[in-house]
């Protein structure tokens, strides 16, 4: 077990985009274990690998731990194929960004294509929060962040107070929030 530092926004390796995993290896799944980990050791619902400094396109979530259940679910080379025209709108927050929530629309339902822990081609229909979760880990694996997805005015003013707690050593542990989830 393994609980990996947090890159935390704003940071330079949180905008470049992840490689393509070419073969899925043991070393490959001890990462993706030692990813639930650190998922896990910050209550978050998802991660990916960017987020703890590393540029492969691995993501993890487990959306059920919400609701104090496990349902772990890791996606390699995750891709979406299709979205659906209609919206939703959920309050995200990021382990990246402490203490940071706001609402961003995505579709409210996508069809993802990946590979799995045995190298497996798989598809998954998400909604829900699953395929909110899902875009914005996603998302990561492209070097955006959800702040990319809401106003300027917004976005600074989330940054500037990141930059003030990381100068003032306030950014350690991540806040505990039952009506929020950190993605
Ligand atoms: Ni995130």
């Amino acid at each position: 077990m393994a609980i990996l530092p947090l890159v935390i926004a704003p940071d330079e390796r949180l905008l470049k985009p992840s490689k393509n995993i070419e073969k899925v290896t043991d070393d490959v799944r001890a990462f993706i274990r030692d990813m639930f980990d650190t998922m896990y050791a910050h209550q978050g619902i998802g991660l990916a690998a960017v987020q703890v400094g590393v540029h492969h396109n691995i993501i993890v979530v487990d959306v059920a731990q919400r609701e104090g259940a496990h349902e772990p679910l890791a996606f390699i080379n995750p891709e979406i194929i299709s979205s659906s025209e209609d919206d939703s709108v959920f309050k995200e927050g990021c382990l990246s960004f402490p203490d940071q929530f706001s609402d961003v629309t995505r579709p409210a339902s996508i069809t993802v294509r990946y590979l799995n822990e045995q190298g497996v081609e798989k598809t998954l229909e998400a909604d829900g929060i699953l395929a909110t979760c899902l875009q914005h880990e996603i998302d990561h694996t492209k070097g955006i962040v959800f702040v990319d997805h809401i106003s300027k005015m917004k976005r600074d003013m989330i940054l500037r107070k990141l930059i003030k707690a990381k100068r003032l050593g306030l950014i350690s542990e991540y806040p505990e929030n039952e009506d929020k989830a950190a993605l």
